[in-house]
């Protein structure tokens, strides 16, 4: 179990490795927050923590995907990493390393680990009958497979359940089946698997689930299958497939859930090489750091069962523990794109600060399995009124009797209060390291509510010069201590709120030291959130990607001129455009062309406006309709009119 008061521990936690078949979505978010904020925590608190992730890049989906877009296998995997490794960026998400599964490390891991669990005896074969897909030579796993349901009959059902009447069964039981793939009637055939012996490390198992850092029901769960009846594990595939070729094997390939948890080993090996560090130190049979897993409920098999078994079966270390958390729902439903709640991480950075995100997930998130709603109404209030209306608001408000001093906090403070906040420290470590990040928040705020209090109840306002100081300065220090209590969680506000108080590197440590140095001017670290609007994505029908005359009418394309062009602060893309649209008017338009052109050189352009797109509101202000533009992976061309057009004439 953790212990807080063993100093100087060193961690090693993982979060899970996102599929690289796509972008990131808020689900995956919430993980890396939680992740992140723990990582921040423990070192922010005297401990080591490492933070390590990658991009889990093999199996059937990845190489389906790839093919569907007419690339390699290695290009999808390439720009999905970089796009998922952008879009942690705008979380602030700290990762030690980001490494990819599609690896020369993961492979060597891979290799040795399968080897050496294959030399103690832990590898055995079977042939297996299975169904194979003739026109695409290939092996299908059940979620390929469709066909109609053995009890009720309802047709075109998946593999192995029916959304009709809930059965589940055998893949070898569904009637008529279908490739998704081809659309074609799959043949039996048989084929030899490589199978890891899972059964002979039960009491490996046992061990682990006695002694390991894991939650209650997730050890009642991860009992109950291993007294169920546990299975050989099938980690062999065959070609074609994307992964690593098994050695030893002719066209036999790892399955992507066996090369996966082992990119956590690659991604520390990686990292380790770059630095020049011993390996056997970070993860080998004796490390000398303590290892976690973040991961959500639906991989907690992999992770409780079949990983720790592998590790055990090739001498390497188990984990200490796994940390499970519950699924993301939006406003209370699960996430889905046509009722525009999937949302994209990238596009959601975009209408709100990440920052106050994060904040949102620490205020919902525990050690608990349980779901955690976003409601985007409840979202919204709690960051005016805790963030902007408890916490920043103790700084805007002391400002100015500081600034009236001559910017000179006074030598004395009000030690009462002081101690009043300080002396949570300890509680609130324990809340944050049992990942209990609502009750550190709640914590906070009531701080931060006594502070407020404390100033309406002094009012500084009526006060003599000094003694107006006195008041500040006491709630600014004050304001100091609340900054480190949230600075696992807000790292951007509260950087620029320990620049404002002219403090660097301020730890949990500090929560006793005196502000000292005159402070700075205070500037707004963060704008009340307007009402969140997520444009609902229109259900595409799948029979064809035609539209009628009258559907291309409704769109309203207007020439335009660009009367003003600027950039944007904070947005690495964006220009802000001001358009005149003739009869229309003027609008404000925000473009991702900022990469591709000069603000200067825009003035005058003419330009082809969607003028009757649903204003998006964005984090930087209204966006009134969109300009055309085309692109590849060289630069970005706005379409204009010919010579003659003037702003305002319809586009048709
Ligand atoms: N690639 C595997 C993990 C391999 S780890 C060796 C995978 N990828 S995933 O992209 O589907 O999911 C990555 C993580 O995001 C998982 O921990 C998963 O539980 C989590 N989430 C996916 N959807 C989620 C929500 N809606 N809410 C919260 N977490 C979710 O699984
Ligand atoms: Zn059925």
């Amino acid at each position: 179990m953790s212990s807080t008061t063993a100093k100087s521990r060193k961690i090693i936690i993982t979060q899970a490795l996102p599929y690289a078949n796509a972008s990131l979505h808020l689900g995956h978010i919430l993980e890396a927050v939680q992740s992140d904020i723990w990582s921040r925590f423990q070192n922010n608190s005297g401990n080591e923590c490492l933070f390590f992730c990658a991009d889990d890049t093999h199996g059937t989906p990845v190489m389906l995907k790839a093919k569907e877009m007419g690339i390699s296998p290695e290009k999808l995997i390439k720009d999905i990493q970089k796009d998922h490794e952008e879009t942690y960026k705008l979380y602030d998400i700290n990762f030690t390393n980001y490494h990819s599964t599609h690896s020369k490390e993961n492979k060597k891991y891979s290799e040795l680990i399968y080897s050496k669990a294959k030399d103690n005896g832990f590898i055995t074969r079977n042939t297996i009958n299975q169904l194979f897909d003739e026109s695409e030579a290939m092996f299908l796993s059940d979620r390929f497979i469709k066909g109609t349901c053995p009890k009720c009959g309802a047709e075109d059902q998946h593999g192995d359940n029916c959304s009709v009447c809930g059965a589940t069964y055998d893949i070898s039981e569904i009637k008529d089946p279908i490739s998704v793939i081809s659309n074609t009637k799959p043949i039996n055939k048989e084929s030899e698997h490589l199978f890891f012996d899972l059964p002979k490390k039960i009491d490996a198992l046992k061990e682990f689930l006695a002694n390991g850092d894991l939650q209650q029901p997730i050890t009642n769960k991860l009992n109950e299958w291993l007294n169920d009846d546990l299975q050989q594990w099938d980690i062999s595939r065959d070609a074609p497939y994307f992964g690593f070729e098994i050695p030893g094997e002719e066209n036999k390939y790892f399955y992507v859930w066996l090369d996966a948890p082992i990119g956590y080993i690659a991604s520390i090996d990686n990292w380790a090489t770059k630095n020049k560090l011993d390996m056997s130190t970070l993860w080998s049979e004796n490390s000398d750091y303590e290892i976690y897993h973040f991961i959500g409920k639906d991989i907690a098999y992999f992770h409780g069962l079949f990983w720790p078994a592998l590790l055990s079966a090739a001498n390497f270390k188990i984990p200490n523990g796994i940390y499970v958390h519950g699924f993301l729902t939006i406003n209370g439903e699960k996430m889905s794109k046509s009722k525009g709640t999937g949302i994209m991480a990238k596009e959601f950075a975009e209408i709100c600060d990440p920052e106050t995100l994060r904040y949102y997930f620490a205020a919902k998130l525990n050690d608990k399995v349980e779901d955690i709603d976003l409601n985007f109404e409840d979202y919204v209030q709690r960051i005016n009124s805790d963030l902007v209306g408890k916490y920043l608001n103790i700084a805007s408000r002391c400002s100015s009797f500081i600034a009236k001093n001559d910017n000179k906090l006074s030598e004395r403070y009000d030690l009462n209060l002081i101690q009043k906040i300080s002396s949570q420290h300890d509680v609130i470590i324990e809340h944050f390291e049992s990942r209990n990040f609502s009750k550190a928040v709640r914590l906070i705020m009531d701080l931060a509510d006594i502070t407020n209090k404390y100033i309406n109840d002094n009012t500084p306002w009526k006060k003599d010069k000094d003694e107006a100081a006195y008041i500040a300065t006491t709630a600014l220090n004050a304001f100091n201590i609340l900054t480190i209590y949230l600075s696992p969680i807000i790292p951007k506000i509260t950087q620029e709120a320990f620049k404002f108080l002219n403090q660097t590197n301020q730890s949990f440590n500090d929560v006793e030291k005196k502000l000292e140095k005159d402070i700075n001017k205070y500037k707004p670290l963060l704008k009340r959130l307007d009402p969140i609007i997520i444009p609902e994505e229109k259900n595409m029908t799948e029979e064809n990607n035609y539209i009628n005359i009258d559907q291309f009418a409704e769109i309203d394309l207007r020439v335009a001129r660009i009367i003003n062009a600027s950039l944007v602060e904070g947005a690495e893309k964006l220009l802000q455009l001001k358009l005149d649209v003739g009869e229309i008017g003027e609008r404000n338009v925000f473009a991702g062309i900022k990469t591709a052109y000069n603000p200067d050189e825009l003035i005058d352009k003419m330009v082809v406006l969607v003028s009757n797109l649903a204003p998006r509101q964005m984090k930087f202000g209204l966006s009134e309709g969109m300009v055309l533009a085309s692109s590849d992976n060289k630069g970005i061309y706005l379409i204009s009119p010919d010579s003659g057009a003037v702003p305002g004439l319809r586009v048709k």
